[in-house]
């Protein structure tokens, strides 16, 4: 059963003016609220008492009310406890059809909805990419998070709490969180920033979001990396951008195929660390010439640095937005790979002078961002955790990525692995003549969440099939026995 807060009233419209008495008014919008499930079994109504104070009425129809709700089983009296919707009625039979009341109101006339909406594809996200399962991307090691210290800081934080918590705030975001980060992105990153560029978002996604909506206007082109990452694209498209994709081949983003496709593009996506969802880090040349492209061509590089802390064959690569002498890159962070994705805090840094116009949007958005999780996250990283997990998390893919490898290349030799290099996930190809469709479907039958390469194409007519397989949440000793499923799979297709 669901749990729902008790003690909420629900909707109950009194009008002492109509003939219909006040007992028989409140009788049926209870009755009406239990059927169409506004109330659930179980829950918890006001008091007699209560209500009478809520609706400034007297209590004797409440009484009467309550008293008929009772006799025929709609709510139920715990002593001690107060009136509750009755337990025992069935979920199925609590429908609108046996209350004779339609909750589908009818939907006709003119109900325009905007064009930018509608350039979305429907959202139908299969349940499955929520659950844990052999291969789900952006999956973290649930059992390595440290939950004790996790829930000590965040009971520290909510203990010493000061009533200016409690405010509107900066919509920046914290400045000791953001000094914090600032000192983590020079440190780690390479990135060449201080306290004041930092943003705080609810991650990439609204950090993209923010960025769109102070670089572009609707028209102008977007260079997005083909494959690449169909939430990017989203975010663009609603704007009413153009989206250009551009080849990524084995140094990254191809800029020379960029520039003959669209020269003045007004931004460029790219993650150039470790390319979503290949896997390529882009090389030292073609770094300095998009880096110069921008300049020449007065772009903007918004540099989408979401999983680089994780390399485990070499030393992490330093972000581009480091090597800008221009400031013309803008880059996001988040901590959904590092921690966990429903945290929802990531980070932009912004060039100086475009800061106004961030802080702008991002305050006519949403004002600014939560406290809470950034007073914990400062005392997180502040006191060493941070990085702590990052090297233990570290060893664990490692271990993992190296048990995936090398059980592809036992068991499906014909699947070519990219991107192996770094992340949380790498991509494997299939053989022509495989679609990865045919396969993935019925892999969810065996719980094993493939997500598809070929979706990651916006041309679709080049798009190469295999799949993104993720290795958080697959320990090294479920992983063989997964890719031999998955194999199965292959073969029956
Ligand atoms: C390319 C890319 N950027 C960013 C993210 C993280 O997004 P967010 O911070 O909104 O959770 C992901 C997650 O899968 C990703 O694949």
């Amino acid at each position: 059963m669901r749990r729902v807060a008790s003690s909420l009233t629900p909707l109950i419209l009194v009008d002492q003016r109509s003939k219909k008495p006040l007992h028989r008014q409140i009788y049926e919008a209870y009755r009406a609220a239990i059927l169409n499930r506004h109330v659930h079994p179980g829950q918890q109504i006001p008091s007699t008492r209560g209500l009478t104070s809520e609706l400034g009425i007297s209590r004797l129809p409440i009484l009467n009310a309550y008293s008929q709700l009772l006799a025929e089983g709609y709510l139920e009296a715990r002593p001690g406890a107060g009136t509750f919707v009755s337990s025992t009625l069935p979920e199925h039979s609590t429908t609108i059809q046996h209350a004779g009341i339609s909750a589908n109101k009818s939907s006709s006339g003119h109900r325009p909805v905007s064009r930018r909406s509608s350039v979305l594809p429907r959202y139908n996200l299969p349940p499955r990419i929520f659950g844990r399962g052999a291969f789900s991307v952006g999956q973290i090691p649930t059992e390595e998070f440290p939950f004790r210290i996790w829930s000590k800081l965040i009971m520290r934080c909510t203990r010493n709490v000061q009533t200016a918590a409690l405010h509107y705030s900066d919509p920046m975001g914290s400045e000791t969180f953001r000094e914090t980060i600032a000192d983590y992105l020079r440190t780690s990153r390479g990135v060449v920033c201080d306290a004041r560029q930092i943003l705080i978002v609810s991650g990439s996604q609204q950090a993209l979001e923010i960025a769109s909506r102070v670089l572009t206007d609707s028209g102008d082109d977007v260079w997005i990396e083909e494959p690449g990452y169909p939430l990017a694209w989203q975010v663009f498209k609603m704007a009413g951008c153009r989206l250009i994709p551009v080849p990524v081949d084995e140094e990254g983003l191809n800029v020379s195929a960029g520039h003959r496709r669209s020269r003045k593009a007004r931004v460029v996506y790219t993650t150039p660390s470790h390319q979503y969802p290949l896997g390529v880090t882009m090389s030292a040349s073609r770094r300095l010439q998009l880096l110069d492209w921008a300049q020449r061509s007065g772009s903007w590089i918004i540099e989408d640095d979401y999983d680089s802390e994780y390399r485990y064959d070499n030393k992490p690569i330093a972000s581009l937005q480091g090597l800008d002498r221009h400031a013309r890159v803008v880059y996001v962070g988040t901590f959904s790979k590092t921690l966990f994705p429903s945290l929802r805090v990531g980070y932009l840094v912004v060039p100086l002078d475009l800061l106004e116009r961030f802080v702008a949007v991002r305050h006519a958005m949403d004002i600014f961002p939560s406290q809470l999780y950034q007073a914990v996250l400062t005392d997180f990283i502040q006191e060493g955790h941070y990085a702590r997990h990052i090297r233990r998390t570290r060893l664990t893919y490692c271990e993992r990525r190296n048990a995936l490898v090398d059980a592809l290349r036992h068991e499906c030799p014909e699947v070519k692995v990219l991107g192996e290099d770094g992340g949380m996930h790498l991509v494997a190809t299939l053989p022509k003549g495989i679609h990865d469709g045919q396969i993935s479907e019925r892999a969810s039958l065996e719980k094993l969440w493939l997500w598809r390469l070929s979706p990651c194409y916006l041309d679709r007519t080049r798009s190469r099939q295999g799949f993104i397989l993720g290795f958080g949440s697959t320990t090294a000793h479920e992983i063989p026995k997964a890719v031999h499923r998955l194999r199965s799979l292959i073969k029956s297709r």
